[in-house]
């Protein structure tokens, strides 16, 4: 294996490893930085339980190599929180504190991923990054959410256990 010096900067800590450079973004995290939120469900992309946040943008780290992440701003579930070693919920994030009041999860696999793409979901909606349900519906500027946006923007993460009603519940509470 071609084996090299890496820094990322997860969670505003700098982190340096030896690491083989096929290495993707999610095992750097779990094997190598002891951070096991980001889960591993189905390693290619197609399940969400390993989003997690470049740049404040969400990406599936089993398909974005390690090296690819280097210099840019890496973001877990476990720094989403106001404090660092949170004791209440108040300080948790709002999303986070939204999911645990509607019960956003079943079994609770997929839901360090949920929050992590339901915070960069609220995110792109401020910013007025247009989803497509709000262009086919003609609208530009929507102040919130709605559940068919809620449900399109978190399309990309799957639950096993179907607790997407308490999920879009959990986002739309966070959104507003
Ligand atoms: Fe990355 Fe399923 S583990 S999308």
């Amino acid at each position: 294996p071609h084996t090299q010096t890496i820094t990322l900067q997860v969670n505003g800590q700098p982190q340096t490893l030896s690491l083989d450079t096929r290495t993707s973004l999610l095992d750097a995290l779990r094997e190598y930085m002891d951070l096991t939120g980001a889960k591993k469900g189905c390693d290619h992309g197609q399940c969400g339980a390993c989003t997690v946040l470049i740049d404040g943008h969400r990406v599936n780290s089993c398909l974005t190599l390690a090296f690819a992440a280097e210099g840019a701003r890496i973001t877990t579930i476990e720094g989403l929180a106001r404090t660092p070693d949170p004791k209440a919920i108040e300080d948790l994030s709002a999303v986070q504190a939204a999911f645990l009041v509607h019960d956003g999860y079943q079994c609770g696999y997929c839901t360090p991923g949920q929050i992590i793409s339901a915070t960069a979901a609220i995110d792109e909606q401020r910013k007025g990054d247009l989803s497509i349900v709000s262009w086919h519906n003609g609208q530009s500027d929507r102040p919130e959410l709605t559940d068919d946006e809620i449900r399109e923007r978190m399309s990309g993460n799957i639950c096993r256990c179907g607790a997407y009603p308490n999920i879009v519940a959990a986002v739309r509470a966070a959104s507003k």
